[in-house]
C-alpha cells in the first residue's frame, strides 16, 4: 500500500495539516493530497477539515509482521519464515516461491490484497485490499501422499478452533473445509500439493481466506458472512486473527502427523452444517441425508440403499431445495 506511511501518521485520529504530513514524509503537499485520495479509494475514511488538514475517521487495521509475531505462541516465533506483503498474485503461489529462501523454517505468507486469489475447483477468490485475511502456510509431511487423507478437514477444525478462541460463536464447517457462520460462508481453505521432492517428503500449501470486513460482493455467487458483520462488538485485527490461525494450524499438524485424523473427527462432526440435511452428490446420482464423516474424512450420506461414503475432492455436495 503506497499510502501506508501516511495512514500510520494519521492513525492517532488527530488532525494533521498537509504541511506537517509533507515534511514528516519528505514529500510535497501535492503528493500528500494524491496519497490521501488513493487511501480513500482503497477504503480509508479521511475527513478534510477546512483550513486545518486531514483526520482519519475509520479504524485502521494495517497488516504488520511484528504484530502478527507478537500474537503467536512465543516458542513458535523463531520457527517461521513470515512474509507480510502489500500485494501478491496469490499467497499460495508466494509460499511456493519462498520455500528455497526459508532455510528450513515454516514459510508463511500474508498479503493485504491478492491480484489472482485462487479458490477451490479453479474458482477465483475475491481478494479486495485491506478487508480480509489472505494467509498461506507451507507444511511438510513425511510418508508420501497417503498420509494426507483428512488433512483438509483438520485444517477446517484448526481454523474453527482459532475463531472460537477469538470469540466467534456458531462456527460451522461445510464438508470438506468451508468455514461457515449462520448467515453464510465466512472463509475457505485451498490445499495445494507439490510433488514429492525427496522420496516420501510431501510439501503442502494450506491457503486460508477469511472475510473480516468484506464489503464488496461482485463475483461472489453464494451467501457470505464476515467477522465484522457477525460479531460487530469485537474490534477485529487481521494481525491477531492471523496469529490465532497460524498457531491453531501449527498445533494441529503434529497431532495429525503422529495420530492421523482420529482426534479430529468429533470436533469436525460437532460443526457439520450438512448433518440431517437432504443432500445430493454426483450431480444427483446419490441422494440422501447427511450423517457426518467416517474415520477417513469421507462424507456419509444415508440413502435408501444404506450409507454411501463420498470422497473429498471427488465431488461436491449440495443441499436439495
Ligand atoms: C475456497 O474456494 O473456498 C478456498 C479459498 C481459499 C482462498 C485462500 S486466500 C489465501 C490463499 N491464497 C489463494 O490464492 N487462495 C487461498
Amino acid at each position: 500500500m503506497k499510502s501506508k506511511a501516511l495512514l500510520e501518521l494519521l492513525s492517532d485520529g488527530q488532525v494533521h495539516s498537509g504541511e506537517s504530513l509533507a515534511s514528516r514524509l519528505g514529500v510535497s503537499r501535492t503528493a500528500i493530497w494524491k496519497q490521501i485520495r488513493r487511501a480513500m479509494d482503497e477504503g480509508a475514511e479521511i475527513a478534510t477539515i477546512r483550513g486545518r488538514g486531514y483526520r482519519l475517521t475509520s479504524r485502521l487495521d494495517l497488516l504488520d509482521r511484528d504484530s502478527v509475531l507478537e500474537c503467536l505462541a512465543p516458542a513458535r516465533r523463531d520457527s517461521l519464515f513470515l512474509n507480510v506483503l502489500d500485494e501478491v498474485d496469490s499467497t499460495n503461489a508466494e509460499v511456493l516461491r519462498q520455500i528455497p529462501a526459508g532455510a528450513g523454517k515454516i514459510p508463511v505468507v500474508m498479503a493485504d490484497c491478492q491480484t489472482a486469489g485462487r479458490g477451490r475447483r479453479g474458482r477465483v477468490w475475491q481478494s479486495p485490499r485491506g478487508e480480509n485475511l489472505y494467509l498461506s502456510i507451507g507444511l511438510t509431511f513425511h510418508g508420501g501422499f497417503g498420509v494426507l487423507d483428512g488433512l483438509s478437514l483438520v485444517l477446517g477444525v484448526a481454523v474453527a478452533n482459532a475463531l472460537e478462541q477469538l470469540g466467534v460463536p456458531e462456527v460451522g464447517l461445510k464438508w470438506p473445509n468451508d468455514i461457515f457462520l449462520p448467515d453464510g460462508k465466512l472463509g475457505g481453505i485451498l490445499v495445494e500439493l507439490q510433488g514429492e521432492l525427496e522420496e516420501g517428503v510431501v510439501q503442502v500449501i494450506a491457503g486460508i481466506g477469511l472475510n473480516v470486513r468484506m464489503s464488496r460482493t461482485e463475483g461472489v455467487d453464494q451467501p457470505w458472512s464476515s467477522l465484522a458483520r457477525a460479531c460487530p462488538e469485537i474490534e477485529w485485527s487481521r494481525n491477531q486473527i492471523a496469529g490465532a490461525v497460524i498457531d491453531a494450524v501449527l498445533d494441529a499438524v503434529p497431532v495429525f502427523s503422529d495420530l492421523g485424523f482420529r482426534d479430529f473427527r468429533e470436533p469436525w462432526q460437532r460443526r457439520d452444517i450438512f448433518k440431517g440435511k437432504s443432500l445430493q452428490a454426483k450431480g444427483g446420482e446419490i441422494e440422501g441425508v447427511g450423517c457426518g464423516i467416517d474415520g477417513n474424512g469421507n462424507y456419509r450420506i444415508q440413502t435408501t440403499d444404506g450409507v454411501v461414503p463420498v470422497r473429498a475432492g471427488e465431488i461436491s455436495l449440495r443441499v436439495m431445495q
